[in-house]
């Protein structure tokens, strides 16, 4: 791969059903995150579009290439929080700003209009995770706050590390992500 295509303009967009496929790999690729189904990656393209982006570069033919994601939603019964589930970056992609473009992008979509609360879970070892999401409190003057939320084995049956729930919040107004 040249150069040249790498640093390319990337482009975020709305996910559809046909970015399923390159997301089931794109996780795949971006260890720590938990493998899922590629039918649960269908419906993040799909139910959940509308709070989830896709960021593509696009070759010479006009082909694109999937190398970030965020899939989110509003919990139910929680109109003013974007949950926000998953964070991947390709290797090629990291270190340039992408995955606080790609969160800014969600908070001006209209579906987000209400938002005033991202929450986020993260594993005590993912110090990636950790940074990238205080960092982004820290650039929109956000407090943070963390608790444990699903426990290893209460929830996990031993199977998994704890995970904190992050909540950055609250925003004055979801206006200050336009661009
Ligand atoms: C974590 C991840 C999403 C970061 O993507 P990225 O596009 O490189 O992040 P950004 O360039 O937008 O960086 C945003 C901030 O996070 C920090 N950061 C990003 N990766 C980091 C790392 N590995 N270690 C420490 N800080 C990191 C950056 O320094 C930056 O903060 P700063 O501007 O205050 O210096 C990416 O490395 C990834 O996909 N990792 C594997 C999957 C994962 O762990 N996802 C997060 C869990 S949901």
């Amino acid at each position: 791969m040249t150069k040249g295509i790498q640093t390319s303009a990337i482009v975020l967009r709305q996910p559809t059903a046909d970015d399923a496929a390159a997301l089931h790999q794109l996780i795949a690729d971006c260890p720590p995150l938990d493998p899922n189904s590629l039918y649960c990656n269908l419906l993040h393209c799909t139910h959940f579009s509308g709070t989830s982006v896709a960021a593509v570069r696009c070759d010479t033919q006009g082909r694109e290439r999937l190398v970030g994601f965020i899939s989110a939603y509003i919990p139910p019964r929680q109109s003013d929080t974007l949950f926000v589930w998953q964070v991947a970056v390709a290797e090629e992609a990291r270190g340039e700003g992408l995955a606080r473009r790609m969160l800014d992008s969600l908070l001006t979509r209209p579906a987000c209009g209400n938002v005033r609360y991202v929450d986020t879970t993260i594993t005590p070892g993912n110090q990636a995770s950790w940074a990238m999401f205080e960092s982004w409190a820290r650039h929109h003057g956000a407090p943070t706050s963390s608790q444990v939320h699903f426990e290893r084995e209460r929830h996990f049956a031993g199977r998994h590390d704890d995970e904190h729930l992050m909540r950055i919040g609250p925003f004055e107004i979801a206006a200050e992500f336009a661009t």
